[in-house]
């Protein structure tokens, strides 16, 4: 295996294309998108908000999955150069060929799907994901594609007509024909390492978890880096000069996912789109979860060790994995050690890792024997919007309908992912119905001091967190009744 030196390789125009980060204004936190724009012939993928809100940055990302190549639309105004290193980048130019514009070009010209244009590179992008990935998509599937991508001008309605009219071929194009090439490529440069030391800046991007782990042990400071979806606002809006990175995107270790009887098992790295395919079975309430999260472009760069990392108060997932009673393992040189999620985080963006440990896995039990977990999620828009209140709950109730158990995980009501204990200790041992459910919504006032901002304010946050304990009680009341 060769150690780049200041180097990253990566496939564009079906070559492979080399940045030497020792001899180039490009730094290692250069934005996909700022090096497209750079160049004079890529000005196609345009940048819109800068923040992963309005898709017209999107490219489509083409990875090695065995000796096939999976395709996946991101936003490239949120991932940094390094992080495409063995990989093919194909942007708007280079859809079509020489000869003919793509069947989704060509529809959306046949629907008008296009006024100002601005927008339509990236929609161009996202319907290209969605052609090489789905064969006739269902309404729903188009407008989940379709979701991270603003137009102002068109309405959606014909671009999801040029969606439904181009998408029927099976996934056939001119990229079929250069396929096995472009694989002998990646292979050629897929598992080169990164290490990037420039003046200001040092980023490594390894291959195997046990060089990470001393890596962290030898640089405690270095921030960990997985998708970049929140790490990447700090460069493009904060302006945050990010001094040293171990980037764990490289790690297949990291991507691994395994299932018993009792439990299934995820990789801090695996991304929040496969996340949400393998929960629909076994995990309901992590599948609704994150079918409102972000959106595609979003979720195929996030992933759960980012989120936990973040420790936001308004991160969807912490409530979800808390109500599951999912358990994080933490790696380090020194070895591996377990912590139960509704212990995880400490205070506001904090949490209980190490400076030398990295989450590396998330267990979440299967549920048995009836018990029930929801989530909930409100916010001012449904799709691609941040939380304003959520929740994860939980509840086991005995023969008689009174309660065994119960867990009530709010988001956004405080500085931290918190429980309502007060309300979960009144119902426990009581009947499950309405006016007990009201007697706890009380408690649940009592339990929290949210902010205002500009989300919403105070009063209506704990609004909502009372009412969705009714919402909760509502949809639940008859499963033992
Ligand atoms: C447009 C947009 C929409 C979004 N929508 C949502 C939403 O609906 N709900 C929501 O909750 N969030 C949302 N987010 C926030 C973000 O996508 C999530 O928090 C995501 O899960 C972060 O994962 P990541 O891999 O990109 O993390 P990164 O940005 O790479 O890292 C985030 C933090 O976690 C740490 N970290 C990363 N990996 C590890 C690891 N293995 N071990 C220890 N620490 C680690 C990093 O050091 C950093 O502090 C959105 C962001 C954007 C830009
Ligand atoms: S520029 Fe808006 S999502 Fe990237
Ligand atoms: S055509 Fe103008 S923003 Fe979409």
């Amino acid at each position: 295996m060769k150690r780049s030196n200041n180097k990253i390789q990566f496939v564009l125009n079906d070559k492979i294309c080399e940045i030497d980060f020792s001899n180039s204004d490009l730094k290692p936190t250069t934005t996909v998108l700022q090096y497209l724009r750079s160049l004079p012939n890529k000005k196609g993928v345009k940048e819109g908000c800068a923040e992963g809100d309005c898709g017209a940055c999107t490219v489509v990302l083409g990875e090695l999955a065995g000796d096939k190549i999976q395709y996946k639309a991101v936003d490239s105004c949120l991932i940094f150069l390094p992080m495409i290193q063995g990989k093919q980048l194909i942007t708007v130019e280079n859809v079509g060929n020489h000869k003919t514009i793509h069947p989704v070009q060509q529809a959306m010209v046949d629907t008008d799907g296009s006024q100002c244009g601005y927008c339509t590179p990236g929609f161009i992008m996202s319907l290209f994901y969605l052609y090489k990935t789905e064969n006739n998509p269902d309404r729903e599937t188009i407008n989940d594609v379709l979701t991270g991508n603003l137009c102002r001008c068109t309405g959606y309605r014909s671009i999801v007509e040029a969606a439904a009219r181009s998408c029927v071929n099976g996934g056939i194009d001119h990229f079929n024909e250069k396929e096995k090439q472009v694989i002998e490529l990646l292979k050629e440069i897929s598992s080169n390492l990164v290490n990037i030391e420039t003046t200001t800046q040092r980023y490594f991007r390894v291959t195997a978890l046990n060089e990470v782990l001393g890596l962290k042990a030898n640089h405690p400071n270095a921030l960990l880096l997985s998708g970049a979806t929140d790490i990447g606002l700090r460069v493009t809006k904060s302006k945050e000069l990010l001094p040293e990175i171990i980037d764990l995107s490289g790690i297949s270790e990291l991507q691994q996912i395994s299932e018993d009887d009792e439990s299934v098992t995820i990789g801090a790295g695996v991304n929040l789109e496969e996340v949400r395919q393998l929960s629909k079975n076994n995990f309901p309430a992590m599948y609704d979860m994150l079918s409102v999260f972000g959106s595609r472009q979003i979720r195929y760069l996030g992933t759960l060790g980012g989120n936990l990392g973040s420790a936001s108060p308004i991160g969807d997932i912490p409530p979800v994995l808390m109500a599951y009673d999912a358990t994080i393992t933490l790696e380090s040189v020194d070895g591996k050690r377990e912590i139960k999620a509704l212990n995880f985080i400490t205070g506001y963006r904090k949490t209980q890792i190490q400076t030398n440990e990295i989450i590396a896995q998330i267990t979440i039990p299967k549920l048995h024997n009836g018990t029930i977990v929801k989530s909930y999620k409100v916010s001012k828009r449904k799709d691609l919007d941040i939380s304003t209140v959520s929740a994860g709950f939980r509840l086991d109730l005995d023969e008689n309908d009174h309660v065994k158990d119960i867990k009530l995980i709010y988001g956004g009501m405080a500085a931290i992912t918190k429980r309502a204990e007060k309300a979960e200790q009144f119902l426990t041992g009581k009947k499950w119905e309405r006016g007990t459910v009201e007697e706890a919504m009380n408690l649940v006032d009592t339990e929290f001091t949210p902010i205002s901002d500009a989300r919403s304010g105070a009063e209506a946050r704990r609004i909502m967190a009372r009412n969705l304990l009714l919402k909760f009680w509502s949809e639940t009341k008859n499963n033992h009744q």
